[in-house]
């Protein structure tokens, strides 16, 4: 038996930001039907606020089967927030599919930048159902590698006019926009506060590792449509509390971490306050957007079944071509 080894690299050059977003569209459309198996995803704690075993990091195990794409497997991703003072970055991750039928495995793929692409993917499937049919100014409060892979994401699936780009580290805004617009030819500007990224923007995405309040619900015009990706608060709490539809990609995993999780453990929201998980709108079980006044908030944990089935898409591109390394396990 067999596996086949697949690296950072190799998931770049056969995966488009277009197939990404199609991709975790289709997920999306699965778990609307009912047709992803997976369970919440188990934390690993190793320190993240400094406690033992002193490592500032966690790391979680996200196993999924998505129906449609026969993908079944398990990503195993970390987050350490010491990585970016030694140069490395916040978040690794590997992924092993192995076949729905047998349960053999087949692949072993670097999980890292398919967790990169696949989060932008989410935001851009989230902006297809829920934004403004118009949006054209982005506001992206995080410049590092989220908010990239947000920017590559989102160029297709709106007429892009303007991104504004915040950072607590000005230089990084500025070396985001300088880099987007050199590869895609967008208007990307870097911004000195938040409150200029949010200004007037149709679309709100922090893509940060903070957890505190960035973004302030008085900021943001009618219509808007905001989407929180990082692992803590970002959000102004009035945002998710008062908005007109709150939106996750997965209850149960929004209920244990992430923008809401402060909300949850105070009992000031349940799943009840959710309007619906993006997977039902994706499938159309439900509606997205419905007027052009709705302020929509969509807080997206991340889940395994995006990753599964982004690495089981680049695995069948990549399965039988030359030079592909196998590993025999037995
Ligand atoms: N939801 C998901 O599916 C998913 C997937 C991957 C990563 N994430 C999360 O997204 C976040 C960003 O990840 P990344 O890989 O881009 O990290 P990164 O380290 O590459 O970038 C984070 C950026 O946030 C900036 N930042 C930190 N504190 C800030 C603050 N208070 N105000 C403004 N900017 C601030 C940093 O300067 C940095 O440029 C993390 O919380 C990560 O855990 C979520």
């Amino acid at each position: 038996m067999s596996i086949i080894l697949i690296s950072g690299d190799q998931v770049k050059k056969v995966l488009s930001a277009k197939e990404a977003v199609d991709v975790v569209e289709q997920v999306y459309k699965d778990h609307g039907l009912d047709k992803v198996v997976m369970p919440a995803k188990i934390n690993l704690n190793m320190g993240i606020n400094g406690e033992w075993p002193h490592f500032f990091g966690s790391a979680n195990s996200m196993p999924a089967y998505v129906d449609s794409l026969k993908a079944m497997g398990v990503k195993f991703a970390s987050g350490y927030t010491k990585n970016p003072e030694k140069g490395l970055p916040f978040i690794h991750a590997t992924i092993i599919l192995t076949e729905p039928e047998t349960g053999c495995p087949i692949a072993v793929v670097d999980g890292t930048y398919i967790t990169a692409i696949r989060t932008g993917a989410a935001t851009a499937v989230a902006v297809k159902y829920l934004a403004r049919k118009d949006s054209a100014v982005v506001g992206i409060i995080g410049a590092g590698l989220q908010g990239r892979m947000h920017i590559l994401a989102l160029n297709e699936v709106i007429d892009i006019k303007e991104i504004r780009v915040a950072d607590i580290r000005e230089e990084a805004a500025v070396k985001c926009a300088k880099e987007m617009n050199e590869l895609l030819g967008l208007n990307v500007r870097a911004v000195k506060s938040n409150k200029e990224a949010v200004d007037d923007s149709d679309i709100v995405i922090t893509a940060t590792i903070a957890d505190e309040p960035l973004v302030m619900k008085e900021w943001l015009k009618k219509g808007a449509l905001v989407v929180s990706v990082g692992s803590y608060q970002e959000l102004d709490e009035q945002i998710p509390l008062t908005c007109d539809k709150l939106v996750v990609d997965s209850w149960a995993q929004n209920a244990h971490r992430g923008e809401l999780l402060k909300l949850v453990k105070d009992g000031r929201i349940s799943e009840k306050d959710i309007y619906s998980e993006l997977g039902y709108i994706a499938s159309g079980k439900k509606a997205g957007r419905e007027n052009a006044d709705e302020l929509i908030c969509a807080c997206l944990i991340g889940m395994g079944s995006l990753d599964i089935g982004t690495a089981k898409f680049v695995y069948n591109k990549l399965k039988d071509t030359e030079g592909v390394v196998k590993f025999d396990l037995i």
